[in-house]
């Protein structure tokens, strides 16, 4: 969902205000912690620290401490030299933060030692997500820490509206971010998404682990749009929808060593849900476990879809347990009864070993469009075997719109 950035920048004054007409003595811990910084400019190289208990967050589970996160943001972001925002141990409520850029601060760093506890009445996000880093480069965000979204109180509001995704605020967005790093925290029980990358370039999720439950709504792990050169390595995720999803307007996505289950999988879309969505270009998937998934290896598009392209795709090196499709093209997404088919072009995709166990009998599903057919797929040493507990039909493939081309083992035996 495209957000303007008036109605953000209202909303983080909106929350500005709320806040600072609460206690002015909040807003005086800022100024002081930026008076009482002079020891850290004495050791060359060292960041200096910028704790948002010393800007009026506290660390009691209940406090809102949104706009003491800003403000000690702020002062890091307009410092010099090595900055560091920590947010130490102990529970911090917040509602909405921002943390814009463009910052002096370099490089800046984010350390997250504690929990951060989403605030829980929803009309207090106004602007899709409860944390945004935004216009900012080289920033790292890092620590043990957790950010915890406390979505199990939202969840119920999830379809409420005419449409089912994007309706909840997703935990933690990097938007028009470039060169930053997320790494090492567990984000939990997201409201929404649990994170996204949204118009940004060159960054990296590294060793996070994204838990909710498995029936809990729209909670994707990751959501990557309109970025290029984006990493996910070395991830454990587990929530309500897909562990991974990868929308329009992407270029180079990179995604290894994660492990993904339960969920709906690893996948590419849904892509031409919308009028101006663009081309995606070179994603690959190698090395993961997806385990006890309803997807597994997924692309998946809009039926009357505009025309686009999804081209240089490779999932490879992949173990399936337990997972209910676990090679699908799926071009007929979301059809229902109107039926019509998608303009999406999907080219150059490459399934190869992938290995393990499936619980439905057509194991490897290629649904292509009729009116754009797919082209240039290629499945290798596929070998998969069924595990579940259907007795009708047989363990097989299915081709339609689509002439893949076939080496190795295949198992199931590939479609005629
Ligand atoms: C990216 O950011 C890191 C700090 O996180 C910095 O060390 C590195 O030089 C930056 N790279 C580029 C190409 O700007
Ligand atoms: C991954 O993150 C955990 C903390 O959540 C940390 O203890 C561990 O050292 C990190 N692993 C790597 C390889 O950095
Ligand atoms: C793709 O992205 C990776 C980082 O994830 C980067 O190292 C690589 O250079 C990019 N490739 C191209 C062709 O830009
Ligand atoms: C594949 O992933 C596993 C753990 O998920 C890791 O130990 C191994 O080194 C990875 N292999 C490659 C070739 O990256
Ligand atoms: C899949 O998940 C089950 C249950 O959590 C676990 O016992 C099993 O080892 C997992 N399999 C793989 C391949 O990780």
């Amino acid at each position: 969902m495209a957000l303007t950035k008036g109605i953000k920048i209202k909303a983080a004054l909106l929350l500005g205000l709320a806040l600072v007409t609460l206690g002015a003595e909040g807003a005086s811990f800022g100024t002081r912690r930026v008076l009482a910084e002079p020891g850290a400019a004495t050791t060359p190289g060292a960041a200096t620290v910028f704790d948002i208990t010393n800007y009026g967050a506290k660390p009691d589970s209940r406090t809102e401490s949104a706009m003491a996160m800003i403000r000690a943001w702020n002062a890091a972001c307009k410092s010099s030299g090595p900055a560091k925002l920590v947010i130490p141990n102990g529970e911090f409520r917040a509602g909405e933060v921002v943390f814009q850029g463009p910052c002096t601060a370099k490089p800046l760093t984010v350390e997250v030692q504690g929990t951060l506890l989403a605030q829980t009445d929803l009309s207090l996000f106004t602007s899709g997500f409860w944390i945004s880093i935004e216009h900012v480069e080289g920033v790292e965000i890092l620590g043990s820490g957790t950010i915890n979204g406390q979505g199990e109180a939202s969840w119920k509001f999830a379809c409420a509206g005419m449409d089912c995704s994007g309706v909840l605020p997703v935990s933690l967005v990097f938007q028009q971010a470039k060169n930053c790093t997320m790494r090492d925290m567990t984000v939990l029980n997201g409201k929404g998404f649990h994170t996204k990358v949204l118009e940004s370039s060159d960054i990296k999720l590294e060793n996070l682990t994204i838990v909710a439950p498995g029936d809990s709504p729209n909670t994707d792990g990751v959501h990557i749009s309109r970025s290029q050169n984006v990493r996910v390595t070395n991830t454990v995720i587990g929530t309500g929808d897909d562990c991974i999803s990868i929308g329009e307007g992407n270029t180079n996505v990179t995604i290894t060593q994660v492990t993904c289950g339960p969920g709906h999988g690893i996948s590419i879309g849904s892509l031409g849900k919308r009028p101006g969505e663009t081309d995606v270009k070179g994603v690959t998937v190698r090395n993961c476990t997806i385990n006890g998934t309803t997807n597994g290896a997924r692309i998946k598009s809009y039926h009357k879809s505009p025309k686009l392209l999804a081209t240089g795709i490779i999932f490879e090196d992949i173990i399936m347990e337990n997972v209910k499709n676990p090679i699908i093209i799926d071009q007929n997404y979301g059809s229902g009864k109107t039926g019509g088919q998608s303009n999406v072009k999907i080219s150059d995709v490459h399934f190869t070993n992938i290995r393990g166990t499936s619980v439905s009998k057509v194991a490897v599903s290629l649904s292509c469009s009729s009116s754009v057919p797919c082209e240039d797929v290629e499945l290798a040493d596929i070998d998969l075997t069924f595990s579940g507990l259907e007795s009708k039909g047989s363990f097989s493939s299915l081709c339609a719109n689509v002439k893949p081309v076939f080496s190795g083992v295949q198992n199931p035996a590939a479609c005629p």
